[in-house]
């Protein structure tokens, strides 16, 4: 009797036996797949400060570039100017006048990339948003040109706590877009609405929209589809707008063309 009990016994033990060696085994796959899993990660972060990295030189090195171009760029301001006081045909006024937006257009982009490598500061005070986006469009109005664009603004009096000149940056990265986007002309909209806590900036246009594929990497850095573009535009917006607590996004008009949405806090908590 008492070898059949052991017998019994010894069986109940192999089986437990196999059971543990059973689920060694199972947490044996599993912690080899926990540790690839880790393994990659550790690869794709590797990647990801190689890729920063790169990213900060090409910055320093594009900050140098851009002081060295803006200080020629004021020199030949001061020549237009000059030249135009200097009796000019109608035929010279207008090339000045050409010259004037091209170099506004540089001036623009130089501006976006030495943003670009550097921190944002933010200075957030108490401003008239119609002031801001007045700003803005004075300055775009350098860079539109005889292109047939109707410009619309409406914009809520009052104040919000923002940050004046990256908030007209914002602004005007966005018409120059909307600019671009219309060679042929049309209305270009631009929308400032207060309500208690939030400034709501919107830009609307009626060129061609977006492509729905490109609609989730406009606001990557170096994303461009045109010839001359640096793709810093957009990049810089969405920097401008998460630095002041914000947010921005790009939709297309049911009616066609493009909207560009940004929300602001118009007090910070
Ligand atoms: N209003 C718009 N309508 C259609 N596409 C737009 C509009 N605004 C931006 N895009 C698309 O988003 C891309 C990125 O814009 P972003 O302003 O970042 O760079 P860019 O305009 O190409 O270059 P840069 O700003 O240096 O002149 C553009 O190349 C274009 O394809
Ligand atoms: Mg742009």
């Amino acid at each position: 009797m008492a070898g059949v009990e052991s017998q019994a016994t010894f069986h109940e033990l192999l089986a437990q036996y196999d059971l543990a060696l059973a689920r060694l085994g199972q947490s044996h796959d599993e912690l080899l797949a926990r540790v690839s899993e880790l393994q990659s990660e550790v690869a794709r972060k590797n990647d990801l400060l190689a890729h920063k990295e790169r990213l900060a030189a090409l910055g320093e090195v594009a900050a140098g570039v851009a002081h060295e171009i803006r200080n020629p760029l004021g020199g030949i301001r001061l020549y237009l100017d000059l030249l135009d006081r200097g009796g000019l045909n109608a035929d010279g006024v207008a090339t000045v006048e050409k010259i004037r937006r091209v170099v506004s257009r540089l001036d623009r982009v130089v501006r976006d990339v030495l943003l670009h490598s550097r921190e944002l500061q933010v200075q957030a005070r108490s401003v008239s948003l119609c002031s801001v986006i007045m700003d803005a469009v004075n300055c775009a109005t350098q860079e539109l040109g005889d292109g047939g664009i109707t410009l619309e603004v409406e914009v809520d009096e009052g104040q919000a706590l923002l940050d004046p000149d990256l908030t007209a940056r914002l602004v005007l990265n966005l018409l120059a877009n909307a600019v671009q986007a219309m060679p042929d002309g049309g209305t270009l909209r631009v929308l400032g609405r207060l309500t208690t806590e939030s400034c709501i900036i919107t830009v609307e246009d009626e060129g061609p929209g977006i492509a729905p594929e490109r609609l989730g990497s406009l606001f990557s850095p170096f994303f461009t589809t045109k010839a001359g573009g640096t793709g810093l535009g957009l990049s810089l917006c969405r920097k401008i707008a998460h630095a002041q607590g914000g947010s921005i996004e790009a939709q297309n008009r049911p009616q066609g063309g493009a909207r560009f949405v940004c929300r602001l806090p118009r007090v910070r908590t």
